[in-house]
């Protein structure tokens, strides 16, 4: 049954509340513009699910610069750059040297979700959690209806001016975009990531990328106690097949040097893969974050492009409701899909350069090879990823 709540108004509706989403939101209400997340989830599951943790310099000062950042603070730890472990050997590159002395910061995006509900809590802006999106139709030119539904499928709709999908990969954004034909990139990696949890002070104090043989593997960190570990396994194995034992001696062999063994306490499977969608603007609704873009998790960017495209967004809507300009609207999908299509390339680029299961045949896997040792080698290519890795600059700056 569908009830129409002409009460349930806003002007920006909101899908999701990941970190696009939670984060577009906070950016709105700081310009006085009304908004309103729906999120299909629960607030516990959003704040538990593991996925990102190294910001980039930009990130990390958005965050700070809208009153966000009070945790993250005092607990994200500064890397001044990573290592990359090839042939048995870690090869440093300083990030914080290269650049204008930006660095990278682990902080687990599970805090980030858990810092940007606490303020909207304080702020009496929550989201309206457990009711999913099931539709959205544009009656006219100028206002959407949004249909959500409950877990009981009892429907409501909500009139608004503008949707922003901030719904992820698997989201009804993303559908509604391919279903008017909007063309878009992909592609698959024949391997995945199998990342672990661990109850283990991390052995190295910066994030290494390790290439070997047997296929890439990483260190990472939550904590001065919590290690974050990944190494890649073909699409096709079990995570059931890997017990602890087999993960921590798989590490040791890639990375080149013994980690911190703990207890494992969360496990999961990602696959690889690139996706672009050449607009993120369709009529009244906009894509932001994974709904426009997937990067493979080499590089870390995920998490920082969904909070670029939303500094990019709440900027071109504060111009429009508080200035009167429709020009940043326009630009949106431009200006943030050209900074996404430079990540994607990124991301793309790390992961042929450091994994070794992709199905490249023995010419492509040698030339690979030569290319990683270029790489530490090169001064120039070291510029391009520490330029890359610390952070494009937005494509709309901050305003607030
Ligand atoms: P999401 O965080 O996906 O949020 C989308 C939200 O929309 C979700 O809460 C979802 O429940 C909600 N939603 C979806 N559909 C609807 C609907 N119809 N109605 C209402 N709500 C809806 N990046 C890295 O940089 N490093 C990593 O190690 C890393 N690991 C990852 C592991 C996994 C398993 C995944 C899936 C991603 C990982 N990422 C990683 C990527 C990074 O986490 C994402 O890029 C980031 O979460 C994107 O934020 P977002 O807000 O755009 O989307
Ligand atoms: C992490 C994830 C990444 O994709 C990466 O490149 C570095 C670190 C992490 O989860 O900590």
């Amino acid at each position: 049954m569908t009830s129409d709540l002409s009460d349930l108004k806003t002007r920006v509706l909101i899908v999701g509340a990941g970190p696009a989403g939670l984060f577009l939101s906070h950016l709105l209400q700081i310009h006085g513009i009304d908004n309103l997340v729906v999120e299909q989830q629960s607030r516990e599951y959003c704040e538990k699910r593991q996925r990102a943790g190294i910001l980039e310099q930009g990130t990390f000062d958005v965050l700070n610069l809208t009153g966000v950042g009070k945790r993250l603070a005092t607990q994200a730890i500064p890397h001044e750059g990573i290592d990359i472990a090839s042939g048995g050997t870690l090869h440093n590159i300083n990030v914080e040297d290269l650049t204008d002395g930006r660095k990278v910061y682990a902080y687990a995006q599970t805090e980030i979700v858990k810092d940007l509900f606490n303020h909207h809590e304080t702020n009496g802006t929550l989201p309206l959690t457990g009711q999913e999106v099931v539709r959205v139709d544009e009656p006219n030119g100028s206002s959407v209806m949004v249909t959500i539904a409950d877990d009981q499928h009892n429907e409501k709709t909500i009139g608004c001016e503008f949707v922003a999908f901030c719904d992820g990969f698997r989201g009804v954004g993303r559908r509604h975009f391919e279903a008017a034909k909007v063309d878009s990139w992909s592609y698959e990696f024949p391997s995945s990531w199998l990342g672990i949890l661990a109850e283990a002070p991390p052995m190295n104090e910066v994030v290494i990328y390790a290439r070997h043989d047997d296929g890439f593997a990483l260190q990472s960190m939550r904590s001065n106690t919590i290690s974050r570990l990944y190494l890649e396994i073909g699409n096709e194995e079990q995570l059931e097949d890997w017990h602890d034992e087999r993960i921590w001696d798989e590490l040791d062999e890639r990375i080149g040097l013994p980690q911190n063994r703990g207890k494992i306490t969360d496990k999961g499977k990602t696959p690889l893969r690139s996706y672009l969608s050449s607009q993120m603007r369709l009529g009244r609704c906009f894509l932001v974050g994974d709904s426009a873009h997937i990067v493979p998790p080499t590089g870390a960017k995920g998490l920082n492009l969904a909070i670029a495209d939303a500094v990019c967004l709440g900027s071109c809507l504060n111009e429009f409701y508080n200035r009167g300009s429709e020009l940043g609207l326009k630009d949106y999908s431009e200006l943030a899909g050209q900074r996404a299509g430079q990540t994607v390339r990124f991301s793309w680029w790390c992961t042929r350069l450091l994994h070794s299961q992709l199905g490249c045949d023995r010419f492509e896997q040698r030339m690979l090879k030569a290319e990683l040792e270029h790489f530490l080698k090169s001064p120039g290519l070291q510029q391009h990823f520490a330029d890359n890795y610390s952070g494009l600059p937005f494509s709309r700056a901050l305003e607030i």
